[in-house]
C-alpha cells in the first residue's frame, strides 16, 4: 500500500507501485484535471505538483509519490487558500489566482492543455512573484522535460495570464 496526500487529503492506494500516477489520480482518486496527452513526459498535459514542484504524471510511478503531497488542478483554490490563511468561509468559491487570470484572459480554446499549463503558471509565481516574458518563456519552454505544448496556439493569452495572475498574487488577491 502507498499512502500520499493529495489535495490536501490523506489517501492510500492499493494500485502496484509501477502504475502511473496519472492513472492512479483519475483512475482511482476520479480527479479528471490532469489529463493524457502523450503519455511520454513531451506535451505537460498530465502535469501536477508534488510537493510543490510540477512533475509529468504520465510517467511518474505511483512509488515516486509515497509519502510525498500532491497538487492537482482541483486543488488549487484550497491550495491558495491555505497560503493566505483564508477562512473556510471565504474560501468556498474562491478559485487560486492563476485560474481567475485564465478566465479573464479567456485563454484556453479547446482547453486540452491548459492543466498544465496552469500547474506549471502556479509553480512559477510561487517561486518568481513577478517573473519578467523571458522568464514566463523559459519556464513552459526549456524548464521541465519537454516544453508545454498547445495545439491551439493559445502561447500569447497564456503570457498575459501568467502576468496577470502575478499582479494578483502580489497584491493578495
Ligand atoms: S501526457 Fe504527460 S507529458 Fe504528455
Ligand atoms: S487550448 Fe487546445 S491544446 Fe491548448
Amino acid at each position: 500500500m502507498i499512502t500520499m496526500v493529495v489535495n490536501g487529503v490523506r489517501r492510500e492506494l492499493q494500485s502496484p507501485a509501477d502504475t502511473p500516477l496519472l492513472y492512479v489520480l483519475r483512475n482511482d482518486l476520479e480527479l479528471s484535471g490532469p489529463q493524457f496527452g502523450c503519455g511520454l513526459a513531451q506535451c505537460g498535459a498530465c502535469s501536477v505538483l508534488l510537493d510543490g514542484r510540477e512533475i509529468r504524471s504520465c510517467i511518474t510511478p505511483l512509488s515516486a509519490a509515497s509519502g510525498k503531497e500532491i497538487t492537482t488542478l482541483e486543488g488549487l483554490p484550497a491550495r491558495w487558500a491555505r497560503q493566505k490563511g483564508l477562512s473556510p468561509a471565504e474560501s468556498e468559491n474562491a478559485l487560486h489566482p492563476v485560474q481567475q487570470a485564465w478566465i479573464e484572459e479567456q485563454t484556453p480554446l479547446c482547453g486540452f492543455c491548459q492543466n498544465g499549463m496552469m500547474i506549471k503558471a502556479v509553480e512559477l509565481l510561487e517561486r518568481v512573484t513577478s517573473p519578467t516574458v523571458a522568464e514566463i518563456k523559459e519556464a513552459f519552454t526549456t524548464s521541465g522535460p519537454s516544453p508545454h505544448l498547445c495545439r491551439c496556439g493559445s502561447y500569447k493569452a497564456i503570457i498575459e495570464a501568467v502576468g496577470r495572475a502575478a499582479t494578483a498574487m502580489v497584491e493578495g488577491r
